[in-house]
């Protein structure tokens, strides 16, 4: 419209919450708190755009019920992480989440980089996925940033994955330039691959406020997953101010998108 037709269109990052260690805390002594569902509305009210919760096969922080709660009473979109287990289909198809991101939890199911093996589980994965999509859930796969588990994840039909982030997070907190530079390149050229696919772009794991920062700069990625740190900052600021400064950092990032 002001003559900017040529640059590419920098979409809306949003911020999904991550609200496992609210239920990380309540567990460690049993009883009702903290509520992860109070968590979750306060961070939707400091600028959240969707709550994240993964309801894992041992349970060790968040529960049935919290993932029942968190569908009924949460205003925003709910994306619940999950492994591709009969146990765990069966519930997202009760629950209809509107997002589903497929990750590991066994040892056997991951890449040397922490994500998914799309390639070595696609067998498993491809009819979760499936099953997913037709109740309707946007599914994600959560696999590192490398050609092929991103070339696996299209040609499974999963209309989204998230991006590991963990060991570029790790190198830049060890400041281990060198290795922090390698896995940047590694998401960067990983996220540009899966846009040219048409694959959806997420990130998350280990991101703080420099590091969610620094990824709002890539175009390709529309939607950040973040929980420890955020959850961990608000023993000192709050869990509101702790989104609010994360909201803020995105936007700064975002502002100053390269492609
Ligand atoms: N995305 C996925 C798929 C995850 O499994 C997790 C951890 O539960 C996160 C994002 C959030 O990671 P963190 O708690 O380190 O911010």
């Amino acid at each position: 419209m002001f003559g900017n037709n040529h640059l590419p269109e920098v979409l809306h990052l949003r911020l999904g919450v991550n609200i496992d260690h609210v239920a990380t805390l309540r567990n460690a002594r049993g009883g009702a708190r903290p509520d992860p569902v109070q968590a979750a509305r306060a961070a939707i009210e400091a600028g959240a755009d969707g709550i994240t919760a993964h309801l894992r096969e041992d349970r060790r922080h968040i529960r049935d019920e919290d993932i029942a709660r968190l569908k009924a009473e949460i205003p925003k979109p709910l994306n619940l992480e999950m492994a591709a287990t009969q146990e765990m289909l069966a519930i997202a198809l009760k629950t209809r989440p509107h997002a589903a991101c497929l990750v590991p939890e066994r040892r056997e199911e991951r890449t040397t980089e922490g994500g998914l093996d799309a390639a070595a589980q696609y067998n498993t994965l491809e009819p979760v996925v499936s099953e997913l999509k037709k109740a309707g859930v946007m599914v994600a796969l959560f696999i590192a940033a490398e050609p092929a588990q991103i070339t696996t994840a299209a040609r499974m039909g999963a209309p989204a994955i998230e991006i590991h982030t963990g060991s570029w997070c790790e190198a830049v907190a060890a400041a281990d330039q060198r290795r922090a530079a390698a896995e940047w390149q590694r998401i960067a050229e990983g996220a540009r691959l899966a846009r040219r696919l048409g694959l959806e772009v997420h990130a998350g794991h280990g991101l703080d406020y420099q590091t969610a920062e620094h990824i709002a700069k890539l175009p390709e990625i529309v939607e950040l997953n973040i929980g420890h740190f955020l959850v961990g900052e608000a023993v000192f600021v709050g869990l509101a101010q702790s989104i609010r400064t994360m909201r803020a950092a995105m936007e700064r990032g975002r502002g100053n998108a390269v492609s």
